[in-house]
């Protein structure tokens, strides 16, 4: 059994996947085997949907209804349609991947150039989320099942400043909701997305300054876990974290799980599949007691030779079920008799 057959009277198990693999046949097939859900790494992000050389060119025809571009999701979309699994979408407004010309008058790329004011940054954040979601929805209906909304707004026990709360202000969070929440089809489930989620400080600080404002007007489906755990990633805190999200009206979904370990020896692999076997233990026997209602598992990536933690960490990492030939690891077993135990 696949991981998506072992896990799926549970929730949704996803991987994210880069441009790359488009060219290559057999992980294709490996992806559509193992997962229900998929996750475009970087492309669905408002650097790769913002498209630059028209609001440049024009700026003051694209002002206040930015022009985007949807030529580096068409290889996703039309796959996920044509083959079945569904897609996450990952994500509408980020501080992070989103290009500092987004938020200067006259989308001028000047590193100095003065910012846009409120009015307009609305007017941009509330026009390109329309644009996207009605493009998407019209052309691919029914293929993406959940939007991470906003991403990382929380940081050092408050929301984090960034360029988003320069030009708009502390309340963009609720905005960017209640646009997604007008264009979004019925069916598709808003969340909230952020790391360290379980570490207490930043657990309180999202609910809140950011669930409890959304939950009041009703804008929120669910709270995003990244889940980029390392081998010290303490799981009963973890658990806490989960529990406490959980008991929120909320589905709960992990949205982009990983474990930096930067041995391969295999002592160390099979510490590898004990943490991941524990992990997945926990998530189902959470589920199972109704502690959340945890609706996806997402893996940042397919196997370890993709994986961003190489770069990230300046070592490199082994961090996922897979190795760089595709081949399971004993993290991948231990993953699938987690399911067949609990
Ligand atoms: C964050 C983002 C992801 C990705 C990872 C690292 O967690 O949400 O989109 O960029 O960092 O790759």
């Amino acid at each position: 059994m696949s991981l998506k057959e072992s896990y799926q009277s549970f929730f949704k198990i996803g991987a994210a996947i880069p441009a790359r693999v488009f060219e290559n046949h057999s992980v294709l097939e490996h992806i559509l085997t193992e997962y229900n859900s998929i996750t475009c790494e970087n492309d669905m992000k408002p650097e790769s949907l913002l498209d630059a050389q028209k609001n440049q060119t024009e700026p003051e025809k694209y002002d206040k209804c930015p022009a985007v571009t949807f030529d580096k999701i068409v290889n996703y979309m039309d796959f996920a349609q044509n083959n079945g699994p569904e897609v996450r979408g990952h994500t509408l407004i980020w501080h992070n991947q989103t290009p500092r010309w987004f938020f200067a008058e006259g989308y001028s790329v000047k590193e100095n150039a003065p910012l846009a004011n409120r009015e307009t940054m609305l007017a941009r954040m509330e026009n390109y989320i329309r644009a996207v979601l009605e493009y998407i929805q019209q052309r691919w209906p029914g293929v993406i099942y959940a939007w991470d909304v906003v991403n990382e707004a929380v940081d050092n026990g408050g929301l984090r400043e960034s360029l988003w709360t320069q030009t708009v202000g502390e309340d963009f969070f609720l905005y960017a909701f209640r646009f997604a929440r007008k264009y979004a089809d019925n069916k598709v489930s808003l969340f909230y997305n952020d790391y360290s989620t379980f570490i207490p400080w930043k657990r309180e600080a999202i609910c809140k300054h950011i669930l409890s404002p959304l939950l009041k007007e009703k804008l929120i489906d669910g709270m995003g876990m990244q889940s980029h755990f390392d081998m010290d990633t303490d799981l009963n805190e973890y658990k806490d974290g989960l529990f406490c999200f959980g008991a929120l009206p909320l589905q709960i979904q992990i949205t982009e799980l990983d474990i930096h370990n930067a041995d391969s020896s295999e002592v160390s692999m099979k510490l590898l599949a004990e943490k991941y076997e524990t992990l997945f233990r926990l998530l189902l026997k959470t589920v199972k007691q109704k502690k959340a209602d945890i609706t996806g598992v997402t893996f940042w990536g397919i196997h370890d030779d993709m994986s961003w933690l190489t770069g990230f960490r300046g070592e490199k990492s082994y961090p996922l079920l897979f190795d760089g030939q595709l081949q399971p690891k004993m993290a991948y077993n231990a993953v699938l008799q987690a399911a067949h135990a609990e």
